[in-house]
């Protein structure tokens, strides 16, 4: 029932401005993909456009073999749900969830026991069973939320489309709606692109992650593969904390003013670089050829983990270090750090 999604490079112009600068994206039947990206970047209008709410300049986009501009709005079978609350105020629970088959024309809508099954079993999926006669201004931001999602899955969609589902609602209902929502999307396997700004929820959801900016794919790629081999500066500084160290790669490796700090390096591409290490990715050692002298200078709280600020001759940013399982080193005390993973990008 569900279908790949191709979107080939699509552009979109409102007036002067191009939201969408050439966006190309396959999706493949059940996946769920993250469309991640600042604000601006066009997430929503790649979401309408696959919609079918919004046309393209140029490029198109196939629902498996077929182009979408051969489908009406109704055979495109979209499940959408927006970031704020688009139930019906006067329908309780079950009407709503019920809509999108009740206005189907007569010949296509299923029998009025065959829609209280299927709402029925909507409510269990949702986790909402008892609640079918409540109006949505009796549920919290959460539950409505997951009626919005039962009703958009109602019309048995070949792709469901997620615009921000949970960006009005606080950081822990938020947290616990995702969990749900991947154990959802494990259960019923639906075609889903889940638009969010949040890099935590789109790692934590998706199978993969698509990153935009200004109107242009950054990357795409599992969560692992973004977050730990970013394609480009943007991508790693958008999806975490990462230091900053200008380098000059020689060979295989990279030195820090003379002094080499990682090597191994794969490319050859000689010269200046930059190198970006996330702050657990570097580890006090008592002494190693690739390390880097510093000087800790603060140490402070940073949720489950504490955080050391080490100044580094030569650099005029401090680094973050992440002191997992580390022994904690005192302030004022010199250390040496070494990189266990980094980034390199050539100079621009
Ligand atoms: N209907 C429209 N008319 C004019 N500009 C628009 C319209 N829709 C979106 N834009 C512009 O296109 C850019 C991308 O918007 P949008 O897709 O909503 O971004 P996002 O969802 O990533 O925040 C923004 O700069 C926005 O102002
Ligand atoms: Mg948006």
């Amino acid at each position: 029932m569900s279908v790949a999604v191709t979107v080939e490079s699509i552009q979109k112009s409102f007036a002067n401005f191009a939201a969408l600068r050439g966006v190309s994206l396959d999706v493949q039947p059940g996946e769920l993909v993250a469309l991640l990206g600042p604000s601006g970047s066009g997430k929503t209008t790649l979401l309408r456009l696959v919609a079918g709410l919004e046309q393209a300049d140029g490029g198109r986009v196939l629902f498996d073999e077929t182009d979408t501009r051969q489908l009406s709005l109704r055979d495109r079978r979209i499940g959408f749900v927006f970031q704020h609350y688009a139930l019906f105020k006067h329908m309780n629970v079950a009407a709503n969830i019920a809509f999108g088959l009740k206005a189907r024309p007569r010949l296509e809508r299923p029998g009025n026991a065959e829609i209280d099954k299927r709402v029925s079993d909507l409510m269990e999926l949702v986790q909402l069973k008892g609640l079918e006669r409540r109006f949505p201004v009796q549920l919290s931001g959460g539950q409505r939320q997951r009626v919005a999602l039962a009703r958009a899955l109602a019309i048995e969609p070949r792709v469901l489309l997620l615009d921000e589902p949970f960006g009005a609602l606080d950081a822990k209902v938020r947290k616990d709606l995702r969990g749900w929502l991947r154990d959802l999307h494990r259960r019923t396997g639906h075609t889903t692109l889940f638009v969010t700004h949040d890099q935590e929820e789109a790692l934590e959801l998706a199978d993969r992650v698509a990153i935009l900016n200004e109107g242009r794919l950054e990357q795409v790629g599992s969560p692992d593969d973004v977050y730990d081999h970013p394609a480009t500066p943007f991508v790693c500084e958008f999806l975490g904390e990462a230091n900053k160290l200008p380098v000059k790669v020689v060979g295989s490796q990279a030195f820090f003013g003379d002094r080499p700090v990682l090597g191994g390096l794969q490319q050859n591409q000689g010269g200046p670089a930059s190198l970006y290490v996330r702050p657990q990715h570097l580890r006090i050692v008592d002494d190693a050829p690739l390390s880097l002298p510093g000087v800790v200078e603060d140490i402070r709280r940073n949720g489950a983990l504490r955080r050391a600020e080490v100044a580094v001759q030569g650099l005029a940013k401090r680094l973050d270090v992440d002191l997992a399982s580390q022994v904690a080193p005192a302030l004022g005390e010199r250390i040496r750090l070494r990189i266990t993973h980094g980034s390199l990008f050539a100079a621009a």
